[in-house]
């Protein structure tokens, strides 16, 4: 999650069981190191590093695999030629995708796992398909790569209905914690908007694509 992961974030949701994420995308190099690092001191389990295809991310990606960071996660295109960077430097690799048909793709560059994002989704949102409608298409699209579920998924129902339309578990941002770093600290006191009903705003941004966030 963009914007709201941290190594104490991470590390936490990795030393409870979960995969703690750092989303790098757009930070300096330095930072990268210094993120992944911090993470690392704080935790002995593997967590994953978030990198969103719409910024150049060779450079971030090779400082990851010299970390020896375990799980590298792709959102927002393809990451061709980055999965087999990936791959060779160790990495499990996640994609985020949005449409059964964006999966296949991501399925055959050599995905470990595909993260079917359904409409429903916090942030920025690829596809237009809900996400249990989507998680059976992408299931049978890929089988036998993985499928988690993501969006709208807000406590176990949710969980054990995806995994129930074949998903091997889901991806969400529901765990928040003391450890979660907001840019609005108030979303700290907020359950998960899905877990209310509606409540969220949708807007274009870019590459005309959708983001989401939680109404005030
Ligand atoms: C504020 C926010 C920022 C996000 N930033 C990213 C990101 O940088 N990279 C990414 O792959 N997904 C990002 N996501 C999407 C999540 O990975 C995931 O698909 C989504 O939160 C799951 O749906 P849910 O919000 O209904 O739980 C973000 C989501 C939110 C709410």
């Amino acid at each position: 999650m963009g914007g709201a992961t941290s190594p104490q974030f991470a590390a936490a949701v990795s030393n409870a069981g979960g995969l703690g994420m750092l989303a790098l995308g757009w930070s300096p190099p330095e930072a990268v190191r210094a993120e992944i690092r911090a993470t690392k001191a704080l935790t002995e389990r593997p967590f994953g590093v978030n990198l969103v295809l719409t910024y150049p991310q060779e450079e971030r990606l090779a400082i990851c695999l010299e970390e020896g960071v375990a799980v590298v996660s792709f959102f927002w295109g393809q990451a061709g030629s980055l999965t087999v960077a990936a791959h060779r430097g160790g990495a499990t690799v996640l994609h985020t995708a949005g449409s059964a048909e964006q999966a296949r793709i991501s399925a055959e560059d050599g995905a470990d796992a595909i993260v079917a994002q359904g409409w429903e989704a916090g942030g920025h949102v690829y596809g237009r398909v809900a996400t249990m409608a989507l998680v059976p298409a992408v299931v049978d699209q890929v089988a036998p790569v993985p499928v988690l579920a993501a969006g709208g998924i807000a406590d176990g129902r949710g969980l054990a209905a995806a995994m129930a339309l074949g998903a091997a578990g889901a991806l969400d941002r529901y765990p928040l914690s003391r450890e979660h770093r907001s840019s609005n600290p108030s979303a700290l006191s907020r359950p998960h908007p899905h877990s209310q009903g509606d409540g969220h705003r949708i807007r274009d941004c870019f590459q005309r694509r959708l983001a989401r966030r939680s109404a005030p």
